[in-house]
């Protein structure tokens, strides 16, 4: 059993507010039948601590960035997790990286620092009896970790770095170095310094024994100045220790026949019966009606996900028969963008600005198609849901969504292999094109139904990329003969 602590500032079902979330929530259950067992590290927010039945204290930390702090072991949720319980950093209300005013907390550097910390010190045997081998950090957040493990006592344990968002690094000013806990020459190309201040992901991603990313296609192009935003030379420096691993998804959180957050539950044979929960989404969107095709948007709206191009395609959506309902938080432009382009076209553009995983759910389960026009795009696991449930994603051409869709130009159609629509450059037209091309297609019941099912019959598990990670763990730990 190899053992392993997983480093992370969300972990699904305690944590949540993307697909990081997901993605470390759903890995220690894909990795336990494969000789991996994995602890989770998570900082104590309010909804954690609230999700806490039975732990035990594991060790009480007198001085942790400025208070005490106490870690708690134990079970919560299906996962095995490790809680720091520090409330003068974690407990606070509201989002978990910012205030209400929407500025990022002041004391990310120290609250973050403190994740890192712990993990490195849990790695070189802080708690009697555990003994992880591998230390896996998940983005900025954990960043810290590899190098707490790199500059301290002893380098016996294995450090992986994932980069679920490159745009996040993690950067404050160098005047916090002093108070990192780390030795002096730590402060350097070789370790936590990035243009004169300090990088989290950074030190990761140059402290880590090996780096991966979400997709083959993100790994290629975060090598090149538009997606590596800085960080391309040092990843194409150490190019034979960096490799992409797609993301799966949990099958069983996410099973059309079984969803409880369905109105109707179907597979990929009964897959007609997805109009009982299109008209459920219509119903509670405020739509005029459920003839033509039905598209949606499940995402933060930021610029990252496109949707300042999906605003500027909507009046040309609506004009070829198509209705839209929206899923979404994030920047107030596009929240008040959206507002209006919904007070424009009434019937047609349903909108819901907050966070609903219910909600989600149905959406996936009853409308025709989900719109993902993403600028760049580490993986993407709402295309890998719209696959599952029959909701046919149409996509821009770029990161983990090129990697999971396919798209259904003439050929891909003829054989029979499309499960949706990619389009390319990403621009308003190119979108705009692809969504007509959508609706023409819905309009071919029959291949549009067998796109559906295609694509719900895919393989989006965890079964192989996990299979990965757990070689990847074994081949850095000496295990295997097998370096393929
Ligand atoms: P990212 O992590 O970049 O936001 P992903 O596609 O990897 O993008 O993951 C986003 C996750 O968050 C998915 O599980 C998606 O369903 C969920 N999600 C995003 N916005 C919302 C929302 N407003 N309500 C419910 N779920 C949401
Ligand atoms: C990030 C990325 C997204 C990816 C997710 C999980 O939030 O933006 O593409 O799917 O992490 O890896």
């Amino acid at each position: 059993m190899i053992e392993v602590l997983s480093v992370a500032s969300e972990v699904y079902p305690l944590i949540k507010t993307g697909g990081l979330a997901d993605v470390t929530g759903a890995l220690p259950g894909a990795l336990a039948g494969l000789g991996v067992n994995m602890r989770t590290l998570v900082p104590g927010y309010p909804a954690v601590m609230a999700k806490v039945q039975s732990v035990r204290i594991a060790k009480e930390v007198p001085a942790l960035f400025g208070g005490p702090a106490r870690l708690l072991a134990g079970r919560v949720a299906g996962l095995d997790v490790i809680i720091i319980d520090a409330p003068h950093l974690y407990g606070r209300d509201g989002n978990i990286y910012a205030g209400a005013d929407g500025w990022d907390w002041p004391d990310n550097w120290q609250r973050f620092a403190a994740l890192g910390w712990i993990a490195g010190e849990l790695g070189m045997g802080m708690v009697d009896g555990y003994h992880p081998q591998i230390i896996h950090a998940h983005d900025w957040q954990a960043g810290l970790a590899p190098a707490y493990i790199k500059f301290g006592p002893s380098d016996r344990i294995k450090t992986v770095m994932t980069i679920h968002n490159m745009a996040f690094k993690g950067f404050f000013g160098a005047d916090i170095f002093g108070q990192l806990r780390l030795p002096p020459h730590a402060f350097g190309v070789h370790g936590v310094e990035y243009y004169g201040g300090v990088s989290y992901l950074k030190a990761g991603l140059e402290c880590a024994d090996f780096v991966t990313t979400v997709s083959p296609t993100y790994a290629d192009e975060i090598r090149t100045p538009e997606f590596g935003l800085g960080l391309e030379g040092l990843l194409n420096a150490r190019q034979s220790t960096v490799a992409g691993i797609l993301n799966g998804i949990d099958t069983s959180a996410w099973n059309p026949a079984t969803d409880p957050d369905l109105v109707q539950k179907f597979t990929p044979s009964t897959v007609h019966m997805r109009r009982l929960n299109k008209a459920a989404v219509a119903e509670k969107f405020g739509l005029d009606g459920v003839d033509g095709p039905l598209f949606c948007v499940v995402s933060r709206l930021t610029d990252q996900k496109g949707m300042d191009l999906l605003l500027q395609a909507v009046p040309d959506l609506v004009a070829q028969g198509g209705r839209l309902v929206v899923l979404g938080s994030g920047e107030s432009y596009l929240e008040d963008g959206f507002r209006h382009m919904a007070a424009a076209h009434p019937g047609k553009l349903g909108l819901y600005l907050g966070y609903n995983e219910s909600l989600s759910h149905l959406m996936q389960g009853g409308c025709d198609a989900i719109v993902i026009p993403s600028r760049f795009e580490p993986c993407g696991l709402t295309q890998l849901y719209g696959l599952r449930y029959g909701c046919v994603p149409i996509v821009s051409r770029i990161g983990g969504l090129a990697d999971t869709v396919i798209d259904a130009n003439p050929a891909a159609l003829q054989a029979e292999v499309a499960t949706g629509i990619q389009f390319a450059p990403n621009s308003v037209q190119a979108l705009a094109e692809a969504l007509r091309k959508a609706v023409q297609l819905y309009g071919q019941e029959k291949t549009w139904k067998k796109m559906q099912r295609r694509g719900m019959k895919s393989d989006v598990s965890w079964e192989a990329s996990a299979a990965r990670y757990a070689d990847l763990y074994a081949s850095l730990l000496g295990l295997n003969n097998d370096d393929d």
